[in-house]
């Protein structure tokens, strides 16, 4: 997929969205869907195969920038009691779903998911396994911080079944590793990669933050420099969200040195021409591959999906999520669990499910889920072969006020419009949030408008 980065465009249209791994969006869940409607949920659940996410929260250090759900602890004595619940969890879903459910995918994310030592994710697997039936040639994937693993552990994690895995980088110059409070080799970084390896991992993934403190085009580019030199299949290159009222830890950064908006787009168009000099190809929302790489050959097949942890081959599965603040999506419903270690260990211990919100899509919502999934993955959508699989007869009439927002974007060049065909242009790419913000119903209600803005900027 080809990218053109128009710097001007961007400017003009970098606003606060969603990012769109789920829609609606995380944010639209109610209270009033709890343990009773997911039980309901898991029971009704006819799915041959499910998708499994396990949220491991603690981290051994702060990293300042970091939005993610986490707890910072250097004990390691709580991963066990966790690991407690998280099993009683497992066991609780397992038995309303009635069967051991084919798994071909599992993440495990975080926080840190390597903060559990060996014994401890031997554990993990063992019950995951004896819930669910892991299957052989899955995907199984897992966040590693390279910064406390060494080859060893990677070995053992790839005796334990996982094939696939995203590194934490950032960025390798250490004065922006100081300010951000991770300090990271690129030696560390490259065993755990060379370890991968050799251990049998097919894909390693590796993530980067443009517009964290201190950065500037002569570091990223040498930090760059050092990514290319591990040639990672996939490159994920986010970029740093600061919102510093929602997440403490960010207050730490010192603003004033914090690349301003027009220093962070040459960062990123500096990114973009490296990585396509490299022979990276965009895939989609921040994320990067090799050509032979199974995500690049997907996407040119129209095989991409995009789910809670980013673009995927595997059909679009129900996905069971266990562990604090984990997301589940069961056919039109989904659920999430309790964001604190007190709320989701008082549930269980209740004999409850731990989730505490939720949400049940309507007919409408299903057909915005797909045309927003579609449009990030393919960069096309027929409005018109979409509404006729949705039962909608007049697919003009239904999508009147999304096509008049559409329209300046269209004008803008972002996107060309042909009756109900929507092409996004390679201009437009970097920018399809903000077209698939024009598709988000409830976003545009009026009472939406009224609230303060919640999420980060495009760019
Ligand atoms: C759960 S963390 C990664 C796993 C592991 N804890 C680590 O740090 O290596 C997932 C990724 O989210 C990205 N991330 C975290 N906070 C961010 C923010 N505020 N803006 C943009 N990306 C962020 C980082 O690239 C990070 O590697
Ligand atoms: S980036 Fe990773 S290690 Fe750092 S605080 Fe966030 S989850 Fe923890």
């Amino acid at each position: 997929m080809s990218l053109d980065f128009q710097p001007e465009l961007i400017r003009r249209y970098d606003v606060s969205g969603p990012r769109y791994t789920s829609y609606p969006t995380a944010d639209r869940f109610h209270s009033g869907y709890g343990p009773q409607q997911h039980a309901r949920a898991l029971a009704e659940c006819s799915s041959a195969a499910v998708s499994l996410y396990v949220h491991i929260p603690f981290c051994e250090t702060l990293c300042y920038y970091c939005g993610c759900n986490k707890i910072p602890t250097r004990n390691h004595a709580r991963s066990a009691p966790y690991l407690d619940q998280v099993e009683q969890e497992m066991r609780k879903v397992a038995g309303l779903l009635g069967r051991r459910a084919a798994v071909p995918q599992l993440h495990w994310g975080g926080g840190t998911p390597t903060f559990l030592d060996d014994a401890e994710t031997t554990r993990l697997m063992e019950a995951t396994r004896e819930h669910f039936d892991l299957q052989a040639g899955g995907e199984f994937s897992i966040e590693i911080d390279p910064r406390k693993v060494g080859a060893r552990r990677v070995e053992h994690l790839a005796s334990l079944g996982f094939n696939r895995m995203s590194v934490g980088v950032q960025d390798f110059d250490p004065a922006v590793q100081q300010a951000v409070n991770r300090i990271q080799s690129f030696e560390e970084t490259r065993e755990v990669i060379d370890a991968a390896r050799s251990s049998g991992f097919e894909s390693v993934s590796v993530d980067l933050i443009y517009g964290l403190p201190r950065q500037n085009a002569f570091n990223f580019a040498a930090t760059l420099e050092k990514v290319l030199d591990l040639r990672p299949q996939r490159i994920a290159l986010y970029s740093y969200a600061h919102l510093p009222a929602r997440f403490a830890p960010q207050r730490r950064i010192r603003e004033e040195e914090l690349p301003t908006p027009q220093a962070k787009l040459v960062l990123l168009g500096l990114a973009i021409r490296r990585l396509a000099h490299a022979g990276y190809v965009y895939i989609g929302m921040d994320h990067f591959a090799l050509p032979d790489d199974e995500l690049a050959r997907a996407q040119g097949e129209g095989r991409l999906h995009r789910n809670f942890q980013g673009y995927s081959t595997q059909a679009e599965l129900d996905l069971l999520a266990f562990g604090v603040s984990g997301i589940s999506k069961i056919g039109s419903h989904y659920a999430q669990n309790a964001k604190t270690l007190d709320a989701y260990g008082a549930a269980l211990a209740a004999g409850e499910l731990p989730v505490e919100r939720g949400i049940t899509l309507d007919a409408d919502d299903l057909m915005r889920r797909e045309a927003i999934q579609r449009l990030m993955c393919d960069f096309h959508l027929d409005l018109g072969a979409l509404a006729a699989r949705h039962g909608v007869d007049d697919p003009q009439q239904r999508f009147d006020a999304d096509l008049r927002r559409l329209q300046p974007l269209v004008q803008a060049g972002l996107l060309e419009l042909d009756d109900l065909r929507l092409l996004v242009t390679p201009q437009g790419r970097l920018l399809v949030r903000v077209i698939a913000m024009q598709f988000d119903r409830r976003l545009h209600d009026a009472s939406a408008q009224l609230q303060a803005p919640r999420y980060s900027k495009v760019i």
